[in-house]
């Protein structure tokens, strides 16, 4: 029979041989882990109290393969990363020509929480910074907030194949520092951007911002994405078809705020970033990837999810306009793995 010390060891082996992609992502974590730049975002109290080193990796394949390493359960809340999902749910209420009269699709080249409408059409520049998502939260649908809440949770549980919780001491700490976004509302409700329930799409607003997601969480965000709208382990649509597109390009042109020029030139994959530390990032048709880790930069994104997107898109030439022959091929290196042990 076969002892402890055997069957690690087999263990270990047909991880080996089925999974090559896995030890790349655990070499990738164990190269960036001891990474110490950046700093936890404070400007909101609660979310202060996270751990820098706290540090996970997930990939899913649009096949639904699942790889993951580090801390990729722990939750955390998802900030403006839900700002891409809300944008979709907007266009599904109502289409596109009626969101973009609302908000327009341009980079600002400025801070997330800039006070800035569009002089000509006093339209916010793009649903990924504040006031743009202010105004997006604005769109959706319901008789009551409760009903609007509860639409916005239902649209991330069928993106990611699970359901979602606010985290109520993030949502009560935004709401009671937020002036800045609340400034923001009424400057849009002077130009008549947004309709005047200011306070419930405020609170819907830092709803949005405090549910509660993991690395895994991310990962499947942006796996359902590359696969057309359908999370590819559940199979269940999450958004329609022809609005994945919308979202995937303002990912790529406004997601990594004032950094987006930069990440578009660097790693190219369409992505959103949040003051959680999260990053969520699409590789259409191919896989989505979460990354977790608290410090951010200047700007306001992962310090360590960045290093670990530019490594996997060099690596396996995921840069969405990569036109050579990549140094490793994603599809040799995952095929046979998947770490789906605890769905
Ligand atoms: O509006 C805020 O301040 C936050 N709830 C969301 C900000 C955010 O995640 C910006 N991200 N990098």
């Amino acid at each position: 029979m076969a002892d402890l010390g055997d069957l690690q060891s087999l263990t270990s082996s047909i991880t080996a041989v089925t999974s090559p992609f896995r030890n790349y992502l655990n070499d990738l974590h164990a190269k960036y882990q001891s990474l110490n730049d950046g700093a936890v975002a404070d400007y909101i109290p609660e979310l202060a109290l996270a751990k820098p080193e706290w540090f996970g990796i997930c990939v899913v394949t649009a096949e639904g393969q699942v790889f993951e390493v580090g801390n990729c359960d722990q939750l955390f809340t998802i900030q403006s990363i839900s700002k891409a999902f809300v944008f979709g749910l907007a266009l599904e209420d109502h289409g596109r020509d009626y969101v973009n009269s609302k908000v327009s699709v341009e980079p600002t080249g400025e801070a997330f929480n800039a006070i800035v409408l569009d002089e000509v059409t006093n339209r916010p520049y793009n649903p990924m910074v504040n006031a743009g998502a202010i105004a997006t939260a604005d769109l959706i649908k319901g008789h009551s907030s409760t009903e609007r809440l509860k639409r916005v949770l239902a649209m991330f549980q069928r993106y990611t194949g699970r359901e979602h919780d606010i985290n109520v001491p993030v949502f009560l700490s935004e709401k009671a520092t937020g002036f800045r976004n609340r400034a923001m509302a009424y400057l849009m409700l002077n130009f008549g951007m947004i309709s005047d329930r200011i306070d419930e799409t405020l609170d819907l607003y830092f709803q949005q911002c405090s549910i509660m997601v993991n690395a895994r969480d991310l990962a499947m965000l942006s796996a359902t994405l590359a696969n057309g709208g359908v999370n590819p382990v559940t199979q269940e649509r999450a958004i329609d078809e022809h609005h994945v597109q919308d979202v995937i390009s303002v990912m790529l042109t406004c997601g990594m705020y004032d950094a987006s020029g930069e990440w578009c030139y660097r790693v190219g994959m369409p992505a959103k970033s949040g003051v959680g530390g999260g990053i969520t990032a699409v590789v259409p048709g191919q896989l989505g990837i979460g990354t977790f880790s608290p410090p951010l930069d200047a700007k306001g994104n992962s310090y360590r999810g960045i290093k670990v997107c530019e490594d996997l898109a060099k690596d396996f030439g995921l840069h969405v306009f990569n036109a050579a022959k990549p140094e490793r091929d994603i599809n040799e290196w995952i095929a046979g793995g998947n770490d789906l042990n605890d769905w």
